[in-house]
């Protein structure tokens, strides 16, 4: 999955031959899952049309302030087309906006938009090779550059002019990959290894039967998925579970007993930044297991049950740098509890889920948290989607760790 999918990238198109590539920019954002809208100077009309981009984008293509052909005349709002944007690419970028966005001129809708916008700004130049090395487009790149702008620059080549020399607008393929990289080599967890336990075990009776509960996955997962968005390689061992998670950074690793667990978060807890255990693991499991189907009779059945080993506080014991997060799900004395047990099995951070919090626990898709860290300082959070709650998670760890 790329980092861009689900991503709203904005993309501004300036009057140069370039501008016909940006139809193949367009189709592949969108292949990769991203949500497109483009804004164009009006000059750029002439080297493709707003037709070709709007089909392309699934969105109206904007030029002017205000849409003069249309029946009822509607304000095109640059501010919030600016808001909107995760991050705004202008390509092409020709010499003469990109003077007129590094001196705030302002007299189109995609300049208005770039002023108005809060997002990462990536520019892909194109003009003719004498123009990209005068000094007053290297003012412009400079002035540009140090506004946080990201410049992809241009290319070698044979330029509209017959000319050959550096000025060609980088490939569409090449800016979807430079923007990926950048965004990548951003990400707070970049090159960190995340090990996170989900969903049930289950602890098998006889052939048949198994001792387990209704722990869906639905929070470690979220929780992978946001390690993941954030640039981490994920180890996600999981217990019986129907959750998918389909993300390139994310590894699984299928378990159904808490012995199978134990084992997998070994395997790779030493080679890992991060560790949390949001699994629900049996505490306790059949002390022998039947090999053949237990037989129905009048007679009352014992099953003998021992203690499974407790993961967490195994990792707590051998722990070394790793940032290592717990759950407790508690009904009672629930910040005292969540307390004893982050003391008890030594962990960096505690996530508390309160059953007595409605919306809150194993069946639903939301949950309400309280985090306690090693100094024993609590946040407390709404009720919020797990998958809410997952990136509140991931960004309390990043914080921490970072201190
Ligand atoms: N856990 C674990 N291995 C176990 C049991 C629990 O790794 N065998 C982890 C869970 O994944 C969770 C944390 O321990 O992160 C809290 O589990 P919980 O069952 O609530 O705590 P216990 O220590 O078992 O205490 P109690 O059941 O008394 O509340």
């Amino acid at each position: 999955m790329s980092v861009l999918s689900g991503k709203k990238i904005l993309l501004g198109v300036t009057a140069g031959i370039a501008a016909y590539k940006t139809a193949s920019l367009v189709r592949l954002f969108i292949k990769l899952d991203a949500e497109v809208k483009v804004v164009m100077t009006p000059a750029s009309k002439d080297f493709i049309t707003p037709l070709t981009l709007s089909t392309l984008s699934k969105n109206p293509v904007h030029s002017t302030f205000y849409d003069k052909e249309e029946e009822n005349e509607m304000w095109n709002n640059h501010v919030d087309l600016g808001l909107w944007a995760d991050y705004m690419l202008i390509a092409p970028a020709t010499a003469n906006t990109m003077s007129k966005m590094a001196n705030g001129t302002c007299d189109n809708l995609l300049l208005a938009t770039y002023l108005s916008s809060k997002c990462p700004v990536y520019f892909a130049p194109a003009m003719d090779l004498d123009m990209y090395i005068h000094p007053s487009t290297k003012e412009s790149l400079e002035k540009l550059h140090s506004f946080g702008n990201t410049i992809i620059p241009a290319t070698s080549g044979e330029l509209a002019s017959g000319l050959v020399g550096e000025g060609r607008m980088a490939e569409p393929q090449d800016i979807v990959s430079f923007i990926e990289n950048d965004i990548l080599s951003k990400l707070p967890l970049k090159g960190k290894k995340v090990l996170i336990t989900a969903g049930p075990t289950y602890e098998a009776i006889d052939p048949v039967r198994f001792i387990g509960n209704h722990s869906s996955g639905k929070m470690g997962f979220a929780i992978a998925k946001a390690a993941a968005n954030l640039g981490a390689q994920v180890y996600l061992i999981s217990g019986p579970s129907n959750q998918q998670i389909n993300h390139s950074f994310v590894q699984r690793i299928n378990v159904i007993s808490a012995e199978e667990m134990y084992n997998a978060a070994h395997t790779y807890f030493n080679s890992v930044d991060i560790a949390i255990l949001s699994a629900a693991v049996a505490d306790y499991k059949p002390k022998n297991v039947v090999h053949q189907k237990i037989k129905k009779t009048d007679a009352a059945l014992q099953i003998e049950l021992t203690p499974t080993k407790d993961i967490l506080a195994s990792l707590g014991e051998i722990k070394k740098n790793q940032f290592l997060v717990g759950f407790a799900l508690e009904t009672n004395n629930e910040l005292e509890n969540a307390k004893n047990k982050l003391k008890r099995k030594n962990l960096d951070a505690i996530v508390l889920n309160s059953l007595q919090d409605k919306g809150a626990g194993f069946a639903t898709d939301t949950n309400k948290i309280t985090i306690i860290d090693k100094n024993l300082n609590e946040t407390e959070f709404e009720l919020k989607s797990k998958v809410a709650v997952a990136k509140d998670i991931m960004r309390e760890i990043v914080e921490r760790m970072n201190k």
